[in-house]
């Protein structure tokens, strides 16, 4: 097998993969060979990803899911098992950061949906994969983190505590499936340059700090590819982070 045939006959889903690094790390799968559902809430952006891959000469398919909503993630594995017949790689990316304001003066909306999109989103992606995952007699589970959710940062709470929220999430489902061959890791990536960074510029951003590798999302796909292709077992209940600071 070659190289950029190391997922031939994989079916992956990425949320979050309409830009950014969910773009990224869809358009690296689909190049190993995998088949790969692009999943987010704005169906053009997906689509134009997709697309992309499809010009590439790989196999990929777009579908509107809101993470938030277990019916829409139950609906977007439903429909990935019948476009492509199985799943076996979950990569959990879809995120929000949308309050970067003290605790005392936030709004307690932001943060509430800031947890339903990032943590209760993760938890919704992943319970309702594993039997599928388990149909296909294991795989892997990649949820994308953050050094936020390891260490504490001035005025990102709702943020920080969905991220922590994950990373506790990865470690539990891990001991929970291990027995059923579906690896569970984090990936942090450090700051990366997108949407949701904004301007690397920008005063106190934290994309704009000294020690850190400031990354675009094609930086982030070697981790990621190492945590869909590494042999089984392979490492599981582990973080894995692009970053010099994390802990
Ligand atoms: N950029 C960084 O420096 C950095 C650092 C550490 C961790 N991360 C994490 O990396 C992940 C990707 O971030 P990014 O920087 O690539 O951000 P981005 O460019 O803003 O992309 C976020 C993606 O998530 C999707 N999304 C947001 N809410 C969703 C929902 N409720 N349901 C489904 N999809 C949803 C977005 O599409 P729609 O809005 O159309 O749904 C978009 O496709 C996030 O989990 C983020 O927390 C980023």
């Amino acid at each position: 097998m070659t190289k950029q045939e190391s997922l031939k006959g994989k079916v992956a889903v990425v949320t979050g993969a309409g830009r950014g690094i969910g773009a990224a790390i869809a358009e690296a799968l689909a190049a190993a060979g995998a088949t790969v559902a692009c999943a987010a809430r704005s169906l053009a952006e997906v689509e134009a990803v997709a697309a992309r891959i499809g010009t590439a000469g790989g196999l990929a398919f777009a579908l509107r899911a809101d993470v938030a909503e277990a019916g829409q993630v139950a609906a977007l594995y439903a429909e990935t098992l019948r476009r492509a017949g199985g799943l076996d790689l979950l990569f959990v990316n879809a995120g929000v950061s949308l309050d970067q304001r003290p605790v005392e003066a936030s709004d307690p909306d932001a943060f509430e949906t800031t947890m339903r999109v990032n943590l209760f989103g993760a938890y919704h992606c992943a319970r309702l994969a594993i039997p599928h995952l388990r149909a296909r007699g294991g795989g892997r589970i990649v949820m994308t983190g953050s050094g936020m959710g390891h260490s504490s940062l001035h005025g990102h709470a709702a943020y920080s505590c969905s991220k922590a929220g994950v990373w506790m999430l990865v470690r539990i489902l891990a001991d929970e499936l291990r027995a059923d061959g579906i690896a569970v890791n984090e990936l942090v990536p450090g700051p990366v340059q997108t949407a949701m960074t904004g301007v690397p510029q920008r005063t106190g951003s934290v994309v704009n700090n000294p020690v850190e590798w400031l990354k675009q999302p094609e930086d982030v796909v070697p981790l990621a590819m190492f945590l869909a292709t590494h042999p089984a077992p392979g490492p599981t209940g582990q973080s894995f982070s692009l970053m010099r600071r994390t802990f």
